[in-house]
């Protein structure tokens, strides 16, 4: 109600207002254990990438493992955790990728008063996504992922989650500019 009466409003204004920063189109749904999402990224085969409340904390990054019943992130040490876990989707998942730099990266969630961003890397074996701390930012930079004993362990080498811009039009179809609006 509130959008369309907003878009009726700018129509009669006669112009159309460009977004001064891109709302990046991702989405997260709610995920309960064996139902993927089909717009669901599988961000390696068979792990998804999720997202979890931790205790007043904040939001967490987490591996999603359909086949294994589990969303495990770590907070200190290991967390497995149940419920209340989303995941990330999008209507074109080809326009996430991986990669070492830090512009472009995804927010995924935040801890305290950090922003946290999504790596993957591989560890004992297998691939693992977890939280991010700016690279460029925080003196605990990395990305932190758990060993097998349930420990944190910090990598600065991984791979980060990008969005790929590059189809983006200039003025966002995703958000509507009110800041500069007059309201009678
Ligand atoms: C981004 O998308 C464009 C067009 O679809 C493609 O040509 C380009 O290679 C992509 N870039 C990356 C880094 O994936």
């Amino acid at each position: 109600m509130y959008k369309n009466l907003l878009c009726l409003f700018l129509l009669s204004r006669g112009r159309v207002l460009s977004a001064v920063f891109a709302i990046q189109d991702f989405y997260w749904r709610d995920y309960a254990h064996g139902f993927v999402p089909k717009d669901a990224f599988e961000g390696k085969p068979g792990i998804y990438i999720g997202q979890v409340y931790y205790n007043g904390h904040g939001l967490i990054p987490a591996t999603v493992y359909p086949y294994r019943n589990a969303a495990v992130m770590v907070y200190d040490t290991r967390q497995n955790m149940k419920e209340n876990i989303k995941i990330l989707c999008n209507s074109d998942t080809s326009k996430f990728y991986w990669q070492g730099q830090m512009a472009y990266a995804i927010r995924g969630g935040f801890q305290d008063d950090q922003n946290l961003f999504i790596g993957l890397v591989k560890h004992e074996g297998s691939w693992k996504i977890g939280k991010v701390k700016d690279i460029d930012a925080y003196e605990n930079k990395g990305l932190y992922v758990w060993d097998k004993a349930g420990n944190h362990v910090k990598f600065t080498n991984f791979h980060l989650l990008k969005y790929n811009f590059s189809n983006t039009p200039s003025s966002d179809p995703y958000a509507y500019d009110i800041r500069n609006l007059a309201i009678h």
